[in-house]
């Protein structure tokens, strides 16, 4: 992210695991050359606005919001706030529209972590583990958080929390032409029959139900999902609960994380992984607009 940015660019040229891009797009803007949905608007979130100051007690995780293509007009200000890494990163993107929302995106995980650091934006720095998960770098007084991100079609959502490791990801529900496929190489045995029992009205929800819980997990541990997305098991089925069911058969090892499922805006799907046995959950919607000088950090 600034520094110790990778020499790759993984938002652009990253490919999921033998996953044709252009059939399976994930949330980097692939299929670039075909038509893109339109992006929620902020508003269509059920997620509450956030109070100016979220207290984000030790046994809790925050997870935001925020529709990116909706706060561009505010990129300057965004901008500004960047290291010359991150500036270089959004430089290299062959798209104005993935830099515009490259831009939002770290400029808003600034905003969002310093308001509870209490640090202004810019003066945060990060530093990346070895397969690339960013973390904050420096002591902070003391202080830091877990955090980390994801984006989908223009979506980004974040996550924090005081002491607890986490991962999140959010994906646009789509058509995937060859679901069963997909599933039979990437979900484990049991997963692809929980799928393929479901009637047809719920498949791509539980779809994605499924592969953004795997992916919360491996970003919680910053594995990533180039190698082990059939060894994490988990529920899929569309409801208000999800559960980490085995990690490489483990079920103790899974019991000792949380899941929680994030439906952040109409049409999206997500999840947020979290290594405690309990953690609680409170969700924010970022403003539409770039708040008023003062009222932010
Ligand atoms: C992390 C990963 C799962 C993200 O895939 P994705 O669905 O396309 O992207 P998402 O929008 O969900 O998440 C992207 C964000 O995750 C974070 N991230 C990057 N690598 C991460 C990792 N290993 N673990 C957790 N989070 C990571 C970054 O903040 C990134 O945002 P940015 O691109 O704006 O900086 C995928 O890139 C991956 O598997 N990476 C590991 C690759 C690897 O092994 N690299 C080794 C050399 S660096």
């Amino acid at each position: 992210m600034d520094e110790t940015e990778p020499e790759v660019n993984t938002s652009i040229q990253m490919e999921r695991p033998a996953l044709d891009a252009k059939k399976f797009a994930p949330s980097t803007g692939a299929a670039l050359d075909k038509p893109q949905p339109c992006p929620p608007a902020a508003s269509e979130s059920r997620w509450p606005l956030s109070p100016a100051r979220p207290e984000l007690a030790r046994d809790e995780i925050h997870a935001w919001c925020a529709v990116l293509d909706e706060l561009a007009s505010d990129l300057p200000a965004f901008a500004e706030t960047l290291s010359a890494g991150e500036r270089q990163r959004a430089e290299r993107f062959q798209f104005d529209r993935d830099r515009k929302r490259f831009i939002v995106r770290h400029g808003l995980l600034r905003m969002i972590l310093g308001r509870y650091l209490n640090i202004e934006p810019a003066r945060l720095s990060f530093t990346c583990e070895s397969r690339g998960k960013p973390a904050l770098a420096g002591t902070l007084d003391g202080r830091t958080l877990h955090f980390n991100l994801s984006h989908s079609d223009g979506l980004a959502l974040f996550a924090v929390a005081r002491r607890f490791a986490l991962g999140v990801d959010v994906e646009r529900i789509r058509p995937i032409p060859e679901i069963d496929q997909i599933a039979g190489k990437f979900f484990s045995a049991r997963e692809s029959a929980m799928l393929k029992a479901l009637p047809a009205e719920q498949k791509l929800e539980a779809f994605f139900n499924c592969w953004t819980r795997k992916e919360a997990y491996l970003k919680a541990t910053g594995e990533g999902i180039a190698d082990a997305l059939a060894q994490i098991e988990v529920s899929l089925v569309p409801g208000p609960t999800a559960q980490l069911l085995n990690i490489a058969g483990d079920a103790r090892e899974a019991s000792s994380w949380s899941l929680h499922p994030l439906a952040p805006a109409p049409g999206f799907t997500g999840a947020v992984a979290v290594k405690a046995r309990d953690s609680k959950l409170a969700c924010w919607r970022w403003p539409e607009k770039f708040p008023a000088a003062g009222t932010i950090r």
